[in-house]
């Protein structure tokens, strides 16, 4: 069996076989890929533990997947085509040899600096070349990368290392950011106050900025790169040796380390990619999401790479200098295939069609949305505007725990529902659940989201605390993998998300927990308690709504509105700041004590007629004073 499935039929076939013999058509997949030594077993698993393990024994090196083996028939094609934020400044293209050869040098450099297998790398780091060049070397010799989104606070980035013990740090002087240029490598000198395991800084020039260097444990990337090898020999994995960490906010207060193997993300990734996007040869593939998030990881660099793909990285936003920059870039690059965020979509469309309609955009073949649930008027735009009404727009469900899409309409090959993601991937066994833990065997229904069987690119373990992994994924339904998510299941078997049924709020497409933001807001030392929760926002999907009480009712409410904002901004990131913020006298609680949210979600939507029975509450008068000051 190939990699590629090419039709229906094709698709029917595959899902049939990937449910009655798992192993034998994974083994058939995983034959497609390049291997050290092959495996003694294709899976061990349960989900109790639970313990998942793909191809034991096996040994290989992801990146000899995504780049040795492209050079003999390959060497010369375009690997990366990077764009950067600024349209003035020159694009820049390597090719699988350029690629190879960078990778190895940033690898030796590594090596350098004393960086082992098994050794934790943080990168904190804009969307420049390195960047990729860093997560590649990490694979190359073994070491396991967390990413951090430059978009995260000095506090994120220290919690992040602490919590795997990070002994090195990948980072630039600073980044550009539409018509903004913001520090780097200050943000993580604050973090390293906080932190003590770190040994090395290794720090990429991106802007000249002037930066502080610690002597002894900074070093700039251009002073060193120049005078080691461009040839680093791939160190051998374990199958299920971690390949990465990523950080990824649950219901609880703090994020959690999301730990991905090589073998089976290698599979995954690689499958995936070939299929969902229909990838032919030539085709310049481009992904908008930053390599902060899973889908940078899988989708800018380890699944097109793994294809022999063009993969164009972009610095920059979309709206910068204009809301026409995705559509000229698109051109200039002549893409094929375009991969965003609904988020996006729904922000350009507000700023017009003539930005869209001034651009050709005549090499798209195919679309693609992640992250959030595409509303109906946004998948049209969308269709009609930017693949004028000839390109499938696909919906592609997945997360940060899933390793790739899971859910998804293969492009061109099935059938398409507006705002419905599809049907599951072959060797993906969604189910929908009662609130009992029952599977509901009907179509035509909605439930919560489960998988009932392990994938190859799922998640092994939460870092440094198993049973973290156990509780948050497999104890709310016994047997399953519990994805969060709630979803309704139509006639023909095609889902449809309908998102977070936990206390995660997706805003733009990122992840926040409610606790994390109360914790961050509850820092603040006139705030005695905060309940956040989210309410639909035309632009981000969801938007962040605290209700706040202070020790004692302030005379401008605005100051300390402002000060909540700095406190989530300096302990989280700007990218978590509240849309709205209610200054309350009390919350709506329960006898026991308990914050009843169902209230503030209606609140904070708009709905004030319907709250339900509220005789219950402790205090039931708060409820009216809650929804006369609610922010519209
Ligand atoms: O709620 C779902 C939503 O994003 C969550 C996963 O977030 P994260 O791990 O940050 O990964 C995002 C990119 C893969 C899911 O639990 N989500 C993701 N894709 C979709 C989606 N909701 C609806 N439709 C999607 N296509």
């Amino acid at each position: 069996m190939s990699l590629r499935i090419h039709n229906l039929e094709e698709y029917e076939l595959a899902y049939a076989n990937s449910i009655a013999n798992p192993e034998e058509f994974w083994a058939d997949i995983a034959n497609n890929f390049q291997w050290e030594k092959p495996w003694s077993k294709v899976l061990d698993w349960n989900f109790t533990e639970p313990k998942v393990e793909w191809f034991l024994d096996a040994k290989l090196n992801i990146t000899v997947n995504c780049l040795d083996r492209h050079i003999e028939n390959n060497g010369h094609q375009t690997a990366l085509i990077w764009e950067p934020n600024d349209p003035k400044e020159n694009t820049i293209k390597f090719t699988y040899k350029d690629l190879l050869k960078e990778v190895s040098k940033m690898a030796n450099v590594l090596k350098d600096l004393g960086v082992k297998k098994g050794d934790r790398v943080c990168l904190y780091m804009p969307m420049v070349p390195e960047l990729s060049f860093a997560v590649l070397a990490c694979a190359r010799i073994g070491a396991i990368h967390s990413v951090v989104f430059a978009g995260f606070s000095a506090n994120s980035i220290s919690d992040r290392i602490n919590d795997c013990q990070a002994g090195y740090v990948i980072t630039t002087d600073a980044l550009s950011r539409g018509a903004k240029q913001i520090p780097v490598k200050a943000v993580v000198d604050e973090a390293l106050e906080m932190v003590t395991c770190v040994k090395k800084v290794l720090v990429v020039n991106r802007l000249n900025w002037p930066v502080h260097m610690l002597e002894g444990r900074d070093i700039w990337y251009h002073d060193i790169k120049g005078i080691v090898s461009e040839i680093c020999e791939p160190e051998i994995m374990d199958a299920q040796d971690p390949l990465f960490i990523l950080y990824t906010s649950g219901s609880t207060g703090k994020p959690k380390g999301v730990v991905h193997a090589c073998g089976g993300y290698m599979v995954y990734a690689g499958y995936t990619f070939a299929n969902v996007f229909q990838y032919e040869p030539n085709d310049v593939f481009w992904c908008t999401a930053d390599i902060g998030w899973v889908t940078g990881h899988t989708y800018i660099l380890y699944g097109p790479l793994m294809n022999a793909s063009t993969s164009l990285m972009f610095e920059g936003i979309p709206t910068y200098p204009d809301p026409g920059r995705f559509w000229s870039i698109i051109d200039k690059h002549a893409v094929n295939i375009f991969y965003t965020a609904p988020t996006a979509i729904r922000s350009l469309m507000a700023a017009g069609i003539d930005h869209v309609l001034a651009y050709g955009l005549y090499s798209l073949k195919t679309l693609g949305s992640v992250g959030e649930p595409i509303n109906v008027e946004a998948w049209h735009w969308y269709h009609t505007h930017v693949g004028k009404g000839k390109c499938p727009v696909i919906d592609t469900w997945w997360q940060t725990e899933t390793g790739g899409v899971m859910i998804s309409a293969l492009a061109g090959i099935s059938p398409l529902i507006p705002a419905h993601a599809g049907f599951p991937l072959p060797g993906i066994q969604t189910v929908l659940l009662n609130s009992d833990g029952i599977e509901i065997a009907e179509n035509d229904v909605e439930g919560y989201l489960a998988i009932k069987f392990p994938w190859p690119g799922m998640l092994r373990t939460t870092w440094g605390d198993h049973e973290r992994c156990r509780i948050n994924y497999f104890d709310t339904y016994k047997g399953y993998y519990f994805t969060g998510d709630g979803a309704k299941r139509n006639s023909d078997g095609q889902y449809r998300i309908l998102g977070r049924v936990d206390d995660v709020i997706n805003v733009s497409g990122h992840r926040f927990g409610t606790a994390e933001i109360e914790n961050a807001i509850n820092l603040n030392k006139q705030v005695i308690e905060s309940a956040v929760v989210g309410y639909p926002h035309d632009i981000k999907g969801q938007g962040i709504y605290a209700f706040v009480i202070p020790a004692k009712m302030p005379v401008d409410p605005n100051v300390l509105k402002d000060e909540i904002i700095e406190t989530i901004v300096a302990q989280i990131g700007r990218i978590a700041k509240p849309d709205k913020i209610q200054i309350v006298s009390g919350l709506p609680k329960t006898r026991s004590g308990k914050i009843m949210r169902r209230i503030l979600r209606k609140i904070a939507e708009g709905e004030t007629e319907n709250l339900g029975d509220t005789s219950t509450l402790l205090d039931p008068m708060v409820v009216d004073e809650i929804k006369n000051g609610a922010i519209k």
